[in-house]
């Protein structure tokens, strides 16, 4: 980019160009950017096309661009992400929380429906995004949340400080099972990428989101039969899976027992939940 004089419409799509090479949202990614320098609204950036950006401005945008160039997440650039009604810290702690999983917790939700104060157990919880968003999106549930990753555990105490929602959270490895008990949901969202994938994954997840978070060694299944130690009888499981897993994962729930084995598609029509009923 040329610095002379130029408005904010002109930084716009030069940015959007630059990052059209390297990135499928570019336009998307060069005003959730922009936005976040001028500490305004991407809707706002519409109104004021003609507006010149000063030096410090383009500086401060330009710095951002490169980052994201490198294919820095845009999550991880503006340091907070959207996660069904709540707004969430998010760093290289932690996964990004994803679209897909707002269909895990609105599975979850359904499950809880009718129950006063259920108890709730989140595997895996990264950013926090499943158990807070039950949390929230259910008054009275009483959500446990844990994960393997202390740095991923420190990173979700930040968003329950930062949204005023009461879980406990604890650093745990499920392969020593599941803490507490009875629940009457589990829920996670596993590491599901085979290690013979990862170099298979985009550089932005590759390059920058936890390993551990995305690699598991068989982690749904490890789960399900963990959560049969905690979930009271009637009690349900919701996992997601990766794309292509929902069948094999499905057929693992019922041989593990589970009443009711269910599938739900994500908003691209591809199987991401598969859930089941403790007998
Ligand atoms: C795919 S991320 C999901 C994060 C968050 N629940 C979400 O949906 O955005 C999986 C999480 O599981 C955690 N994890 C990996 N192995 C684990 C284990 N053995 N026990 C507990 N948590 C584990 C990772 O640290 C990571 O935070």
């Amino acid at each position: 980019m040329s610095t002379a004089a130029l408005s904010l419409g002109d930084v716009l799509r030069r940015a959007s160009e630059h990052l059209g090479k390297t990135s499928e949202t570019g336009r998307l990614d060069a005003e959730l950017l922009l936005a976040h320098t001028l500490g305004r609204h991407r809707i706002e950036l519409y109104t004021d096309f003609d507006r010149p950006l000063s030096s410090q401005e383009l500086d401060a945008y330009r710095e951002l661009v490169a980052r994201r160039a490198r294919h820095e997440p845009v999550a991880y650039i503006l340091g907070e992400w959207g996660f069904r009604r709540l707004t969430l810290n998010v760093d290289r702690r932690a996964l990004i929380p994803r679209p897909e999983t707002e269909i895990v917790v609105e599975r979850a939700l359904l499950h809880l429906r009718g129950l006063d104060t259920p108890a709730v157990l989140d595997v895996g919880t990264g950013t926090g995004a499943i158990a807070l968003a039950i949390a929230d999106e259910h008054p009275g549930a009483r959500v446990t949340a844990i994960d393997v990753s202390a740095e991923a555990v420190a990173l979700a105490r930040e968003n329950a400080a930062r949204t005023g929602l009461a879980v406990e959270l604890l650093e745990h490895d499920v392969a020593g099972g599941l803490p507490g008990g009875p629940y009457d949901l589990v829920v996670s969202n596993p590491p599901y990428v085979e290690p013979s994938d990862l170099a298979t994954l985009m550089p932005d997840v590759r390059d920058y989101e936890p390993h551990v978070a995305l690699v598991g060694d068989r982690l749904p299944e490890v789960i399900a039969r963990a959560a049969l130690d905690v979930l009271r009888p009637g009690g349900h499981l919701v996992l997601e899976v990766g794309d292509g897993q929902a069948l094999a994962t499905a057929a693992t729930l019922g041989g593990l027992g589970y009443a009711d084995v269910k599938t739900t598609p994500d908003l691209t029509g591809r199987d991401r939940v598969v859930e089941g009923r403790r007998g």
